[in-house]
């Protein structure tokens, strides 16, 4: 074997090991994961379940609130969520068939919402507006129409 072609072998090899090494660190070492994975639900009780049996908006804090919401097909529950603009929002979320999508239009929120799963996100909504929430997971015949707003004042 031609001595460049050990060095590409070795460096390749190198290289992949090298990343291996760096995301196992951070996923058992530093424990970087999905935070959903952490609380779990029975899908099948959501609705006998807290805080998911009584879902809204909650102030949780001086500027900071908590929106408790069920996804279903094809729907978000509470469908109408009014949040002053510069709170901490904590979405707590969970679905009660398939998988949904919950993204908020304009923001970095974008999260997979698992059944079984409990999911919560945090965003601090600077500027008020109408904010779009869009489903972005397949999850049936009426996926496209699967939507609704926030509004903040
Ligand atoms: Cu829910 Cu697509």
């Amino acid at each position: 074997m031609p001595r460049s072609e050990k060095i590409w072998l070795t460096l390749s090899f190198g290289i992949i090991m090298g990343f291996m090494l760096i995301v196992g660190y951070q996923a058992f070492a530093l424990e970087l994961g999905p935070p959903s994975h952490k609380e779990t639900i029975d899908p099948q009780k959501v609705d006998e379940t807290a805080p998911f049996d009584n879902p809204g908006v909650f102030q949780t804090g001086d500027n900071e609130y908590e929106v408790v919401m069920v996804l279903q097909a094809f729907s978000y529950t509470p469908h109408e969520i009014e949040v002053p603009a510069g709170a901490k929002v904590t979405f707590t979320l969970t679905t009660k068939d398939v998988i949904h999508g919950f993204q908020i239009a304009r923001t970095n929120v974008n999260a997979m919402v698992v059944p079984g799963h409990i999911q919560k996100i945090t965003q601090t909504f600077k500027e008020p507006g109408e904010y779009l929430v869009l489903c972005n997971e397949y999850c049936g015949i009426g996926h496209q129409i699967m939507g609704t707003t926030i509004t903040v004042k």
